[in-house]
């Protein structure tokens, strides 16, 4: 078992990566004491994972929430109803609400934890690849708005984060692959090593070894804990972590949340991004291949669909959370292990990027 410990200010906490972890240990039990559980979990992940857990938790009062499976659950209204839910039980503030699932079910449990009775502790065990190296980590809580994605939310972090490689024995592969996109970011933003790592170990990762699934989660951890250690709140630093976002946030928005999952259009924006860093003279033709050639091995799209064309694209763009005044503020690279937040870019290059970096 691997322990990441991550301490921000006011806070720390633990992040577990192990493989069978959630069946075979009993620290969760002897970190929840007698305390009231409520365990937030959607259709899918329940009938294949939620037995695990429960098997490992003793507690006289442990409550299921099991929502639908989907991103269109993350909303007020299931906010609403998962409060309803606790108030209903009297669950009190010493309450551990635990997660159990991908992103969604985290942001969406994470949230609720932050807001109910001005916040209760939360656990996240996370079951996608995505949740695993990401989004567990860090305390960004959301839901969605129908004006937005991710537009309601709180910073509240976990008190555990328990990741079992072997949850995502059952992950499909298009899911998992998704993920990959945001281990790759890890390497490009601040992890130089890392991302050498991954190109020699490309084929290994894809074949989901539980080895080399757990260095990936680990390294993916201890490079997020540094920079939300650093800016928790993201006054600054950890807008890094947004390598490729603003540009695959515009594709997800232009093809209505259906038929892109995050991780493939972030893939296309990590691209775009490396491509306008290479077209500004930043990095080198080399290393804008290499970058290109992981994305590729991994079977991530490198080109966005054709209706996301260059000025719908930047009309998204504009509103993104990190520009100002239509200014749109990108992360780019100044070489493979370096990223930066900058708004000193061509604006006819990123048009020109945009332009060429579609399907046929
Ligand atoms: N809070 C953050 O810092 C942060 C960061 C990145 C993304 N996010 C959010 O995360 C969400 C996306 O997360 P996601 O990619 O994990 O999607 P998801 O939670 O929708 O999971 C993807 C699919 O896989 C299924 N699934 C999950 N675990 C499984 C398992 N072990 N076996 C079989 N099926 C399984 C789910 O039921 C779902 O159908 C988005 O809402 C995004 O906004 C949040």
């Amino acid at each position: 078992m691997i322990k990441v410990p991550l301490k921000v200010p006011n806070h720390s906490y633990d992040i577990y990566i192990g493989q069978k972890i959630l069946g075979e240990s009993n620290y969760l039990e002897k970190f929840l004491g007698s305390d009231a559980i409520i365990i937030l979990s959607n259709t899918t992940v329940a009938s294949l994972h939620l037995n695990t857990l429960k098997e490992n938790l003793n507690t006289e009062r442990c409550f299921e929430y099991i929502l639908p499976d989907g991103e269109s659950e993350k909303n007020l209204k299931q906010f609403e109803a998962i409060s309803t839910f606790m108030l209903q039980n009297k669950l009190d503030r010493r309450t551990v609400l635990i997660a159990l699932g991908g992103g969604v079910v985290g942001d969406l449990g994470g949230f609720v934890a932050a807001c109910y009775q001005r916040g209760i502790r939360y656990i996240q065990v996370p079951t996608t690849l995505l949740a695993q190296v990401d989004s567990s980590v860090g305390g960004k809580t959301a839901i969605n708005h129908s004006l937005g994605k991710n537009m309601i939310g709180a910073f509240h972090q976990p008190s555990l984060v328990l990741s079992d490689t072997s949850l995502l024995e059952t992950l499909p592969e298009r899911e998992f692959i998704s993920g990959i996109a945001e281990v790759i970011k890890y390497g490009l933003i601040k992890d130089y090593l890392f991302f050498e790592w991954l190109e020699k170990n490309i084929e290994h990762i894809m074949s989901r070894s539980p080895e080399a699934l757990a260095t990936v989660i680990r390294k993916s951890c201890e490079n997020k804990r540094d920079v939300v250690s650093e800016d928790e709140k993201e006054r600054g630093i950890r807008a890094i972590l947004n390598l490729g976002h603003t540009f695959g946030h515009a594709i997800e928005k232009l093809t209505n949340y259906g038929s892109w999952l995050h991780g493939e259009a972030v893939a296309v924006g990590i691209c775009m991004a490396s491509r306008l860093s290479r077209d500004q003279g930043l990095i080198s033709d080399e290393s804008y291949s290499r970058i290109e050639s992981i994305l590729k091995k991994a079977n991530l799209p490198t080109r966005a669909p054709t209706e996301c064309s260059p000025d719908r694209m930047i009309e998204i763009m504009q509103g993104d959370k990190k520009s100002s005044n239509k200014e749109i503020n990108l992360v780019l690279l100044r070489e493979i292990g370096d990223a930066f937040l900058t708004r000193d870019y061509s604006d006819a290059l990123l048009k020109q990027i945009l332009d060429s970096g579609r399907e046929a």
